[in-house]
C-alpha cells in the first residue's frame, strides 16, 4: 500500500495511503494468504493426518469457516479505515471488542517467531542451489543443517531484517508489483515439478493417498488442525486483513475478493500436495516425516530432473518471495497499531516491533527439531509437553486464530447491524441484496461460530484424552 509519508510524526499519523489500483488490494491480499502455509504446511500437516479425508475437511473448513470470515474482516478494515484494534472500537464504541484486535496482536508476534525460522530455511535451499545443487541433498542434510547453532539464526535475522526493512522503507507497493508477476511463475514452476513428479514409477499410491479418503483417520484431534490450518493459510483471525481492508477504496466489490482469494490459496496448496506426495510414495517414503517434508522430498525430485538445479533456484527463491509477502502480512497489523493507536512513529514502531519478534524468533529456530540446541525443552500443553516451536505454531493456529475469528463473527452477529456490513460487501454502488450476501450473513453469524466452537470442545477433549 502506499504511505504517502515515509516516516509518521504524532500528528501525521491520520494521514493514511491507499491501494491506488483495483488490483492492488487482491493481490495484496493473495501475496499475505499465499505462503509458507500453502507450500510448507500443508502438505506436511496433510500427510500427517491421514491425507484425502483431511484435505475434505479441510476444504469444508475454508468453505464454511474461512472464507466467511475472510470476508468479514475485509468488511470490518475497510468499514473501520484504522488498525484491526481501532476498527472494532469504531463501529462499537465503548464496547470491549477492540480487545480482540489486540489478541491478534499477540498472536502476529506467535506467528512470525517461527514463520521467519523457517522461511530462513526456504531461503538456505535457494542459496544451496547456487552454490552446490540438489544432488544428494535429503533428509541428513536438513537436519544437520536446522540441528545446527548458527546458519538457521542467521537465516531468520535475514528474514526479519528484509520484513522490516520493506515495511520501514513503506515500499509494500513495490513487493506487490513483484507480486504480480512472482505468482504466475511460481504456478508453472509448481506445474513443472508436478509433472516431474507424476511420471515418477509408483506415483500413483501418491495421488490415492490424496483423493482417496480414509474417514478412520479422522478425530476430533485431525478436525482442529484442519481448522486451524483454515486460519492460517488465509491469514485470518488475528486481524491482518482487517488491517489490509483499511486501505482499500470504498467502491471495490469485496465479495468477489474474498472469493479470488480463497481460490487461489486452495489451489496453490493442492498444487504444492501434488507435487510432493506421488514423490513420497514413488521413493517410497513416509508422508508423516513431518516440517522437514518439502526440504526432503522437493531436493531429490530437483535432482532428477532435466534443468533441476535451475528450476530449483528459481523455486525455493519464489517460495522465499512469497514468503516475504506473507510476513510482511503479520508485521504490518502490529505496527499499523502501534502507528494509528499508540502515535508511535512508524519507523520507531517498525524495529521495536521486528527486533522484538526476532529475539522470541531464536528459541523458536533452536527448537524446531529434537536435535536442535533447545529441541528437547518441553512446555506443558494440555496433559502433553510441546517443544517451544510447536507451543507456538499450537497455540496460534488451534487455538488464538479460531478464537480470533469466532470472535470476529460474535461482532458481526451482535455489535454490527445487518445492512450496514452488507453494503460493506458489495461496496459503494453495488447491490447488497444479492443472494450471496445473504449466504455470508447466515455462514458468518451462525455456520462458522458454531462450527469453530464445536471443533474447539471436541478438539480439546481429544488432547486431553491423548495426553
Ligand atoms: N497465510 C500465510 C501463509 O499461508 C501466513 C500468514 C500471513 C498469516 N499473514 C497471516 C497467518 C496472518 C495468520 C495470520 O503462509
Amino acid at each position: 500500500m502506499s504511505h504517502e509519508h515515509t516516516s509518521a510524526t504524532p500528528t501525521e499519523h491520520q494521514v493514511r495511503g491507499q491501494f491506488t489500483t483495483k488490483i492492488g488490494f487482491a493481490l495484496a491480499a493473495v501475496g499475505s494468504a499465499v505462503g509458507l502455509g500453502n507450500i510448507w504446511k500443508f502438505p506436511y500437516i496433510m500427510g500427517e493426518s491421514g491425507g484425502a479425508a483431511f484435505i475434505l475437511v479441510y476444504l469444508i473448513c475454508i468453505a464454511l469457516v474461512g472464507i466467511p470470515v475472510l470476508l468479514a474482516e475485509f468488511v470490518i478494515g475497510r468499514h473501520g479505515q484504522t488498525s484491526a484494534v481501532g476498527s472494532f472500537r469504531k463501529i462499537a464504541p465503548g464496547k470491549p471488542w477492540w480487545l480482540n484486535g489486540l489478541l491478534g496482536i499477540v498472536a502476529a508476534f506467535f506467528i512470525l517467531s517461527f514463520y521467519s525460522a523457517v522461511a530462513g530455511w526456504v531461503l538456505r535451499y535457494a542459496v544451496l542451489g547456487v552454490t552446490h545443487g540438489y544432488e544428494g541433498v535429503g533428509a541428513d542434510q536438513f537436519l544437520g543443517f536446522i540441528d545446527s547453532i548458527g546458519g538457521p539464526v542467521i537465516f531468520q535475522f535475514v528474514v526479519m531484517f528484509l520484513t522490516g526493512a520493506i515495511i520501514f522503507a513503506g515500499i509494500e507497493k513495490g513487493v506487490e508489483r513483484v507480486a504480480t508477476w512472482m505468482m504466475p511463475v511460481l504456478v508453472v514452476l509448481l506445474l513443472l515439478v508436478v509433472l516431474r513428479a507424476l511420471t515418477l514409477p509408483g506415483a500413483g499410491a501418491g495421488v490415492a493417498f490424496m483423493f482417496k479418503p480414509d474417514f478412520s483417520k479422522i478425530d476430533g484431534g485431525v478436525i482442529l488442525v484442519a481448522l486451524g490450518h483454515a486460519f492460517f493459510t488465509l491469514s485470518i483471525g488475528m486481524g491482518a486483513m482487517i488491517t489490509y481492508a483499511s486501505y482499500v477504496g470504498k467502491k471495490q466489490n469485496l465479495g468477489t475478493t474474498a472469493l479470488t482469494v480463497g481460490a487461489m490459496d486452495t489451489g496453490i496448496a493442492i498444487l504444492a500436495g501434488l507435487a510432493i506426495f506421488p514423490a513420497v510414495f514413488a521413493f517410497g517414503m513416509e508422508p508423516d516425516a513431518g516440517p522437514g517434508l518439502l526440504f526432503i522430498m522437493l531436493p531429490e525430485l530437483f535432482a532428477q530432473m532435466p534443468l533441476g538445479r535451475a528450476v530449483g533456484i528459481a523455486f525455493f527463491t519464489l517460495v522465499f518471495i512469497a514468503a516475504l509477502t506473507s510476513t510482511i502480512s503479520i508485521l504490518e497489523p502490529v505496527v499499523t497499531y502501534l502507528v494509528d493507536d499508540l502515535n508511535i512513529g512508524r519507523h520507531v514502531a517498525t524495529a521495536v516491533s521486528a527486533g522484538i519478534i526476532y529475539v522470541i524468533g531464536i528459541p523458536a529456530c533452536l527448537s524446531a527439531h529434537s536435535g536442535g540446541l533447545l529441541g528437547e525443552v518441553k512446555i506443558p500443553f494440555l496433559g502433553g509437553g510441546l517443544s517451544i516451536f510447536d507451543f507456538l505454531d499450537t497455540m496460534s493456529s488451534k487455538f488464538m486464530l479460531p478464537i480470533g475469528g469466532l470472535i470476529t463473527c460474535l461482532f458481526i452477529a451482535i455489535a454490527w447491524n445487518r445492512k450496514a456490513a452488507s453494503q460493506e460487501v458489495v461496496g459503494e454502488g453495488g447491490n447488497p441484496g444479492h443472494p450471496l450476501v445473504s449466504l455470508w450473513y447466515y455462514l458468518t453469524i451462525v455456520v462458522a461460530p458454531l462450527g469453530v466452537l464445536a471443533v474447539l470442545i471436541y478438539g480439546i477433549r481429544e488432547l486431553l484424552n491423548k495426553g
